[in-house]
């Protein structure tokens, strides 16, 4: 028999995936029952059943004359992920030996498709314009160009505009990082706080340690400025190796070590508290700099907040950007190293001299005028039911034996594929197709990972997208046959 679900029902089913996608938070007021009848239209009596139920659930509380708040009391959610963890990459058995790096032919492949209008963009890690605050930051530039007639007839040299180094200041703080806005340097995105981070802690020969897979732009930062990179295997659910990292700090000199804490690129992990703390102990002891790269950390699928390293050590460096949330083009990144501080200055000033007058004042008028809190939680309730939806379409698409990643965070998939599967051959194939992907080479710099590959999951669940996630199931069967 059909069990139909009556509409009040179905506005309740609603409302508890959009408080748990994180919606709405912990302790906030839901909007009224009118607005509510308008965004479901349904009448309010329907509205006023199906918060009845919610409320039944223990999931909202009702507050006499102020409305229904959400209660999520007994749900310990730190870092948690609802997506089911069968069947899960694998950790890589790497080998924990310093290597050069030369990584930038596929890389340029793919940065060349993300300009190419009918090509379906699962490649490179940007999101569509669907999952950024593309409204937002227009009227924010309108208002910028309409207050601040002045604002590029100068250089903002760094450290960069204080207001904007001040709303970052805030935000860290809410974080429980003691940064000031006197300690945030303004990068031209994160990729360039990465450079000036190894530029200051490193000579050229020197090891640097990271995860493995990592993200292929920081491969291209370490090659660039001839060091050596060590692999440290990651796990997709926990993280880097504490014990694999603890040894590759006994057998080699080890100047500094990158990673990706919260939903890490390509896997998504978010490492706990517990093992950040044995993170900072370990590299104290051992003398290694840890540079921490957060770029993703808004975007966790849990209601909280996972914390940054920074927040455990303040000698730890930061990088992070806005390219994710707000806006890519615009080029707005942060580093804060309270070590390395006047270094970095000066070495920002001496690389780019200054950052976009215009994009800071854009990025601030933002951060102090529109709710960019709304906007994560909204996104990160789009990003949950993505990624949920894309991992089912995997699941029933893809050849059996196939292993999929369930991120904590962020918005991209590590797939890997049964044995005998070349992502090198896969990627030449789905290009043909108009498809991009990121073939699992790219991510380490010893090619290792032929077998997977990674999707950015942030595009419009349309036709089209899914199409190209069918199709690359079926060209990975083709390899098998
Ligand atoms: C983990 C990670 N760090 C840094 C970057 C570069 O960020 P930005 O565009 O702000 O330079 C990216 C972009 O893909 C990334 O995924």
């Amino acid at each position: 028999m059909v069990n139909v679900m009556k509409r009040y029902e179905q506005v309740a089913q609603t409302l508890i995936q959009e408080i748990e996608g994180g919606l709405y938070q912990n302790g906030e007021r839901l909007p009224g029952v009118r607005k509510l009848a308008r965004h479901f239209q349904m009448s309010v009596s329907t509205i006023v059943e199906a918060l009845k139920l919610v409320e039944d659930q223990g999931i909202i509380e009702v507050a006499e004359r102020s409305g229904h708040f959400v209660s999520l009391k007994c749900r310990d959610d730190e870092n948690s992920s609802s997506l089911d963890t069968v069947n899960l990459p694998t950790m890589s058995r790497v080998n924990l030996k310093p290597c050069p790096v030369t990584q930038s032919e596929w890389v340029m492949n793919l940065v060349r498709a993300t300009l190419e209008p009918d090509v379906v963009q699962l490649g490179a890690a940007v999101p569509h314009a669907d999952y950024l605050a593309v409204k937002g930051i227009n009227k924010a530039l309108k208002a910028v160009c309409n207050q601040y007639k002045d604002h590029s007839d100068h250089y903002d040299f760094a450290p960069g505009y204080e207001p904007l180094r001040s709303q970052i200041a805030l935000r860290m703080e809410a974080l429980q990082c003691q940064v000031q806005s006197a300690d945030v340097v303004i990068t031209n995105g994160c990729q360039n706080a990465l450079i000036l981070a190894l530029k200051a802690v490193t000579d050229p020969g020197d090891v640097v340690a990271i995860e493995s897979p990592t993200f292929y732009g920081l491969l291209h930062v370490i090659e660039s400025l001839g060091l050596k990179a060590i692999e440290i295997p990651a796990d997709p659910v926990s993280g880097i190796s504490i014990p694999a990292l603890s040894l590759a700090f006994e057998q080699w000199n080890v100047r500094a070590c990158v990673l990706i804490p919260n939903y890490g690129n390509p896997l998504g992990h978010c490492m706990s508290n517990d093992a950040k703390r044995a993170l900072v102990m370990l590299a104290k002891e051992n003398n290694v700099q840890l540079i921490e790269d957060d770029i993703y950390g808004d975007l966790g699928l849990g209601n909280q907040r996972a914390l940054p390293l920074l927040a455990f050590d303040r000698e730890v460096i930061y990088c992070s950007s806005f390219s994710k949330t707000l806006s890519p083009g615009l080029r707005v990144g942060w580093i804060i190293s309270a070590r390395q501080q006047e270094t970095i200055e000066h070495l920002q000033y001496v690389n780019s001299l200054s950052a976009s007058t215009l994009a800071q004042r854009v990025v601030y008028e933002y951060l102090r005028y529109q709710s960019y809190d709304r906007y994560l939680r909204e996104t990160r309730n789009k990003y949950r039911q993505q990624l949920r939806q894309v991992r089912a379409l995997i699941q029933t698409s893809f050849p059996n034996g196939t292993k999929v990643s369930d991120p904590a965070g962020g918005f991209v998939l590590w797939i890997e594929c049964p044995p005998t599967v070349d992502t090198t051959v896969l990627y030449e194939m789905a290009l043909e197709k108009n498809i991009s992907i990121a073939p699992g080479p790219m991510f380490s710099p010893r090619k290792k990972y032929r077998r997977c590959f990674r999707i950015n999951c942030a595009q419009p669940w349309n036709a089209k997208f899914q199409w190209a996630i069918v199709t690359l199931g079926g060209l990975v069967s083709r390899q098998l046959e």
